[in-house]
């Protein structure tokens, strides 16, 4: 469970760092782009403030030379002091994970609050990832978001730069995880009419290089670009790029279903990323996103990456365990700030625990407890996390098919399926929080404690708060299962350490 590994991207950037730029704000940093962007801008020498929306420890030790601020955008009074004495500030904030009926509103209400709020700390510059969508035509949800938030943030007085972007390829990224299931699982393609639409992929690569490269050039200040990978492709021709990749032979056949529902309910079903998630993303496969011109390239001119060459990075980077960030990074649907288990005000319902002692040291034990999970699963009782993961797929939750950013590695706020990591003390606890759909809340503890005569003691206590009879009923179902799954759990973990 260490920090990570990170290859710098712009070493071959034409601009150069502005030593005149104070403070640069990064909000949305722990985002899937914020979290590259902000290494690759201390990199650089710049002083930068990522903004987050919780107080965690775990920020402070993921980037020692930030300075870490609290605030959240649907919370203007918590704005101010994020935006205070800032240069540049990044925009990089989304709400896709509220869900389709909520995110429109929430996405517009924080960008207002952003601009007012760097209107009144005087902000030189604001610098805005969006989404490509042709403005003349009838535009899903998603994308039609993603331009009102770019034309909230032009229409104030500080000078924004606005850079629109179709799929994002990258290892990590939604669309690279779903694409790469897909084509790993189905043997035969049928395609939908829609699946001809246009789009232009961006390595993600490149995205950081033009976030970069447009601070360092003011004159791109007050503009909008499009930006993408040299390919115009298809949905469809994406899917035989990375057949073709994977060395993977696949039938395409038309499809007689269009219903762009069915299709995400069915990724959901297949791929880590949850349907909702995929419904919100796929709602706007109808609309071609390709660029509609191509003036960033007379400021910013390095050479693109195609999308063949971006899937195989991101294949390589999987490969090597070396994922810097992931789409399941940012809080997901319903449980955006859920509450920690030290913040819970009522007493536990429910909790129960399993230990067992061990000649190992508490090193080798943590190690183990920190491999669970992902491809390795979840040892001999694998099928009954499987099962319920499955559960949690069909109800429209995010399943056990998640995995997990590293093999090897895990950090606070880490997804584990359906799991995601809320605390960690090196050799001493891993504590997960429960995210699959369930009547109530629930943890999972797992402590390592030193005991007489050079023993160690592992444990695994499961804490739930029931909400309502059912929620105490679902318990009550389990309890049979406790002392099968948790007893055989820990006797693996310490087989294995
Ligand atoms: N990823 C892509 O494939 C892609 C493609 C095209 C364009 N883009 C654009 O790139 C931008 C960044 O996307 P992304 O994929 O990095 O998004 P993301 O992974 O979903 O991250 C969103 C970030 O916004 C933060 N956030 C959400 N609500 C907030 C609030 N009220 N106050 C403060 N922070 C808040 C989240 O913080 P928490 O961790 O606290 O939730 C997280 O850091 C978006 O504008 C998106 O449209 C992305």
């Amino acid at each position: 469970m260490s920090p990570d590994n990170i290859d710098l991207l712009c070493k071959d950037l034409s601009t150069s760092p502005r030593a005149d730029v104070g403070i640069v704000l990064v909000a949305g940093a722990t985002g899937y782009i914020g979290g590259r962007l902000v290494s690759e801008l201390l990199a650089r020498g710049y002083r930068v403030r990522v903004m987050v929306r919780a107080a965690s420890p775990e920020h402070r030790d993921r980037w020692p030379e930030a300075e870490v601020v609290v605030a959240d955008a649907l919370d203007a009074d918590s704005l101010g002091a994020a935006l205070e004495g800032v240069h540049t500030a990044y925009y990089l904030i989304h709400s896709l994970l509220y869900g389709l009926d909520k995110f429109e509103n929430v996405d517009i209400r924080a960008a207002t609050n952003f601009r007012k709020a760097a209107e009144e700390k005087k902000v030189q510059r604001i610098i805005y990832l969006g989404g490509l969508g042709d403005t003349r035509t009838e535009l899903s949800s998603h994308l039609g978001s993603r331009i009102r938030v770019a034309q909230e943030l032009m229409a104030g007085a500080v000078p924004a730069t606005i850079l629109r972007a179709a799929i994002i390829i990258g290892s990590g990224s939604a669309s690279y995880e779903m694409i790469y299931h897909l084509v790993r699982k189905l043997p035969v393609f049928l395609i939908p009419r829609w699946a001809r639409t246009k789009c232009q992929p961006i390595s993600v690569r490149d995205v950081i290089k033009y976030l970069v490269g447009t601070l360092e050039l003011p004159e791109t200040a007050g503009k909008t670009f499009d930006i993408g990978g040299p390919d115009i492709l298809t949905y469809a021709d994406i899917l035989k790029v990375f057949s073709k990749v994977l060395g993977k032979r696949k039938l395409f056949l038309p499809s007689p279903i269009e219903s762009v529902r069915f299709y995400s309910y069915l990724t959901g079903l297949l791929t880590p990323v949850p349907a909702p998630i995929n419904w919100c993303l796929m709602e706007g496969v109808k609309n071609d996103v390709i660029c509609q011109h191509a003036e960033i390239r007379e400021y910013l001119a390095f050479p693109l990456v195609s999308c063949e060459v971006a899937l195989l990075r991101a294949i390589s980077r999987e490969e090597q365990d070396k994922v810097h960030t992931r789409w399941s990074d940012s809080y997901p649907l319903d449980c955006e700030l859920a509450i920690k288990l030290r913040e819970l005000s009522e007493e536990l319902d429910f909790t129960c625990s399993y230990s067992i002692l061990s000649n190992k040291d508490a090193a080798a034990l943590f190690r183990s407890v920190g491999r669970i999970g992902g491809k390795e699963g979840w040892f001999n009782s694998n099928f009954l996390w499987r099962l319920r993961g499955l559960l949690d797929r069909l109800l429209l939750g995010v399943g056990t098919s998640r995995g997990r950013r590293s093999a090897s590695t895990l950090r606070v706020n880490d997804v584990l399926d359906f799991w995601r990591v809320e605390e960690i003390e090196y050799n001493r606890k891993l504590l997960l929080r429960a995210e699959m759909k369930l009547p109530g809340r629930a943890w999972l503890e797992f402590r390592i404690d030193p005991e007489q005569e050079r023993k160690t003691r592992l444990t695994v206590n499961a804490y739930y708060q029931a909400r309502g009879l059912w929620g105490r009923i679902y318990w009550y179902i389990l309890v049979p299962f406790h002392h099968f799954i948790f007893d055989d759990l820990i006797k693996q973990i310490e087989k294995r350490s």
